[in-house]
């Protein structure tokens, strides 16, 4: 009795006391409790109808393979004799790719996550059906950002003392991701699978008549979570690549995990799609525990075709982004007119907008690897002349963190964040409630 009067006098105090909530006047501190008031209802109802669902959808696609294997070709089966699963060691490098992880895991890619971009291009051929064009343009940014370019090589997480691999923010990995935090909210926990945005997913998969995590289904997914990052997040920073990378990432789901080719007879289902992910039913709380990422045991076929780059960003800008459109760095979007070329061209041209993880060096080295990146893409057969792009837009001297050591740049975040950077932890559960401030305490 005492504790709920003492809750309920709480919304009376900061309206008496608007600075307790940090608004400066009496109508801010009441239009702040609306709002906080609201989005709790929203949260709440969206949960209470998730939790029958989930329990529905794991019984609902149990059985759905068999529909599957008369739809696919023998030699897609995957993995192959000779590759298997293996969970990662601590000292193991993962982080925010499922993909990457999973092929890591199965020995795939070096199951210590420390890549090469020849491997990378043969694994996920091999393993996913990537196009070598796609797989090329996320390569050539995550090594150039990310990663070592005399050795072409980079980290699946965090690499060594914490600098550079995938997990490193706004460069290859952004915000608004299909299953994980933001970095900002997430206070540096970009890389684990949040429990409570896939819970979010799988309502939406299970609300569908389809059942499955198709891109209609993908695309809500996308305007919940941008909605939740403009409305929550101050520094959410939507750059040009990495910002290409996440929205393409909404339709990797269907493209990528789906048992068979969608579109083709596969079934984007819950059993193909939470075992890759590395998603574990918990049914007596409702959550999803992070394992490590696996193909599911009943047997599992690659898609027969390889999914390319134009194919990628035509689907993530004509059927995901447009569901929720948010402000961008990416004047293709502006007129409302797609057309992948183009934005191919204007990904070539924004390499020179990265931050080269090489940040210590002199202008001339970085120069060397801005060359060494258009190279990499020239040979992928994206070059200035293919795609029509006007050269006289690249200069090479161009970076957003000229800084990006000071103390709370990209290279020097906080204490608070630093303690989250690192490799991939499995076997904990991580956000269980939304994170509408920075979360620096995980849940396990
Ligand atoms: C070719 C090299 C690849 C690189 C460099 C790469 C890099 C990345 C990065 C940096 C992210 C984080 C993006 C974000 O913040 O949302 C990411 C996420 C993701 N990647 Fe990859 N990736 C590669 C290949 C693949 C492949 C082959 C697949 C699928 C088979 C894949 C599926 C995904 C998915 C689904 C996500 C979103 C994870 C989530 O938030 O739920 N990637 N990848």
């Amino acid at each position: 009795m005492k504790t709920s009067f003492l809750l309920l006098g709480l919304p009376i105090l900061g309206w008496a006391y608007p600075g307790m909530l940090g608004v400066s006047s009496r109508e801010e501190a009441l239009e702040f409790l609306k709002e906080k008031r609201e989005a709790e209802l929203e949260e709440r109802q969206l949960l209470s109808g998730l939790i029958g669902s989930v329990a529905q959808i794991v019984s609902d696609v149990s059985g759905l393979l068999g529909s599957v294997a008369s739809a696919v070709n023998p030699d897609n089966k995957r993995p192959e004799p000779g590759y298997v699963f293996q969970a990662p060691k601590s000292s193991d490098s993962r982080g925010p790719c499922p993909g990457l992880n999973l092929l890591a895991n199965y020995g795939y890619l070096p199951r210590d996550g420390h890549v090469t971009f020849d491997q990378v291009i043969e694994a996920t051929a091999r393993g996913f059906n990537m196009g070598a064009d796609l797989a090329t343009v996320l390569l050539v940014f995550t090594i150039l950002a990310d990663g070592d370019i005399p050795t072409q090589s980079f980290y699946l997480g965090s690499g060594p003392g914490g600098i550079g691999g995938l997990n490193r923010h706004s460069t290859a990995e952004a915000d608004v991701s299909p299953n994980r935090e933001d970095f900002y909210l997430g206070c540096g926990n970009n890389h684990h699978l949040s429990s409570r945005i896939f819970q979010q997913n799988v309502y939406y998969a299970a609300t569908d008549s389809s059942k499955q995590f198709t891109l209609g289904v993908m695309s809500k997914q996308w305007a919940a979570n941008s909605k939740f990052s403009v409305k929550n997040n101050p520094y959410l920073y939507y750059f040009p690549f990495p910002s290409i990378v996440a929205t393409a990432a909404y339709n990797f789901y269907p493209q990528f995990f789906s048992n068979g080719t969608y579109g083709a007879g596969g079934v984007a289902n819950y059993e193909s799609i939470s075992s890759i992910i590395g998603a574990q039913f918990d049914t007596k709380t409702g959550n999803f525990k992070y394992v490590p990422e696996r193909w599911p045991a009943k047997g599992w076929y690659r898609r027969s075709t390889p999914y390319g780059a134009v194919q990628a960003l035509t689907e993530a800008f004509t059927l995901i982004y447009p569901s929720n459109p948010i402000s961008m760095v990416f004047p293709q979007l502006q007129g409302g007119n797609f057309d992948a070329a183009t934005a191919l061209c204007y990904i070539y041209q924004g390499i020179n907008s990265i931050t080269p993880l090489a940040l210590a060096g002199e202008e001339q080295e970085i120069g060397a690897g801005v060359t060494w990146a258009l190279s990499k893409l020239v040979g992928a057969g994206l070059d200035l002349t293919t795609l029509g792009c006007p050269s006289s837009t690249l200069s090479p001297n161009e970076f957003l963190y000229p800084n990006a050591t000071q103390k709370g740049g990209p290279l020097n975040p906080p204490a608070s964040v630093q303690s989250n950077v690192g490799n991939n932890v499995y076997g904990k559960t991580y956000f269980t409630s939304a994170p509408t401030k920075p979360k620096c305490q995980h849940s396990s």
